[in-house]
């Protein structure tokens, strides 16, 4: 009864609102608005999903929604070591072991697709896979392999156009996978220096064709992606994840950023996604997006926004009470405290993550972190 008459006291009025606060994220009920960010944790030994990733999520499940580890859409998009993809039979029955550990434990799951493109290292790619990218450019930096340690990102195949329809297709059949592994969504890594914010930026995209050249252009593959996908698997079930003023993997601010990035929300609104997930990089690079950029991008995109980047219980709060996203994800928070949604309520003290194991093989720094009680 209790419950019934706080639901209704926020159905009146729009106040109070907390992270605690239920949510439709359209047709999927979210029992509140703490959303895991995606982490890629490099646990995933032959790049297929295992027990020991069903227990690190089912570990998590109470997030109101969780958001996968970057997963490769094809052997292209699988550039860096122990990281698990989503185009094998052996992967999407792995899939399905996490999905149903986190729906058994009450939760829901999107799954990141993340194609690499040049952000990427043969030596933690299948033989036959290529490395592509809009243009011939390899990204400053270096990739680590377990063979080879740290190697120089090498220079990628500039993609043809029957090279860009395949990624497309590779996307497509992703989404569809994901959606037979029981996947809730499927979240377009559109964010950080991959294959589709590589299209985007002007470091990484010299075209001359129509995926190159002005901001229009330069947005059209992110477009047509989410298009595709929306078509196969519904645009409910499809969100997307952006960085602007993100130069993370050797990308640059380029000139009319804003206009650019303003004209891709858009677009994307105009589809009817499930959310437009916005990383606000200052919390691990430089690379801020201003109030103001914030205000544009979801007044342009129109629906369901989540924000990302440094919160806490009180800065996210303070976001959903300002409007300025209906749902807030955190990253490192999530590393160390399974139950951060647990502690968050109690208002528990948070422990630390330990930086060293973020990416090693193993239990350890992965599912071995405690529960508060
Ligand atoms: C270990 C680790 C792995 C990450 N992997 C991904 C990833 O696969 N995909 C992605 O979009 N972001 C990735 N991120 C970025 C996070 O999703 C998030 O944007 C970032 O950690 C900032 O949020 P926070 O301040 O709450 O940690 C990763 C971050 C960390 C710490």
């Amino acid at each position: 009864m209790k419950t019934v008459g706080i639901t209704h006291l926020n159905y009146l009025s729009p106040d109070p609102m907390t992270l605690f606060t239920p949510y439709n994220l359209g047709p999927i009920p979210l029992t509140n608005r703490i959303v895991m960010a995606p982490m890629t944790r490099c646990r995933a030994i032959g790049n297929v999903p295992n027990d020991l990733m069903v227990e690190y999520y089912r570990q998590r499940a109470t997030a109101g929604l969780l958001i996968t580890e970057g997963v490769a859409p094809s052997p292209n998009g699988l550039g860096y070591a122990r990281i698990p993809g989503i185009y094998s039979q052996a992967q999407v029955d792995g899939w399905e072991k996490v999905t149903q550990a986190v729906h058994d434990a009450g939760g829901k799951i999107f799954v990141q697709l993340m194609h690499t493109g040049r952000i990427a290292h043969p030596g933690n790619m299948e033989e036959g896979a290529e490395i592509v990218a809009p243009s011939a450019i390899a990204a400053a930096g270096e990739m680590y392999t377990d063979a080879l340690g740290s190697q120089p990102h090498p220079v990628p195949k500039a993609m043809t156009i029957s090279d860009i329809q395949q990624a497309q297709a590779e996307y497509v059949q992703a989404a569809r996978n994901a959606i037979e592994a029981g996947f809730d969504g499927v979240e377009l890594h559109a964010a950080n220096g991959y294959l589709i914010n590589q299209f985007i930026n002007t470091r990484s995209n010299q075209r001359t064709d129509e995926y190159g050249g002005s901001g229009e252009n330069r947005v059209r593959f992110a477009i047509e992606v989410a298009q595709q996908v929306a078509a196969a698997i519904g645009p409910e079930r499809t969100g997307i994840r952006l960085s602007p003023y993100g130069t993370y993997n050797d990308l640059e601010v380029f000139e009319g950023m804003e206009a650019t990035y303003e004209y891709l929300a858009g677009e994307l609104g105009k589809m009817d996604l499930a959310y437009l997930h916005l990383i606000n990089h200052p919390s691990m690079a430089p690379g801020e997006i201003g109030a103001a950029t914030k205000v544009k991008l979801q007044q342009a995109f129109g629906g369901t926004v989540i924000a990302c980047g440094g919160l806490d219980k009180a800065t996210a709060e303070a976001t959903l009470l300002a409007g300025e996203a209906d749902l807030t994800a955190f990253g490192r928070p999530f590393i160390p405290n399974p139950d951060l949604a647990g502690r968050m309520q109690k208002d528990l003290s948070l422990s630390a993550p330990d930086h060293k194991t973020f990416y090693t093989p193993g239990e350890k720094g992965y599912t071995d972190y405690a529960m508060a009680d």
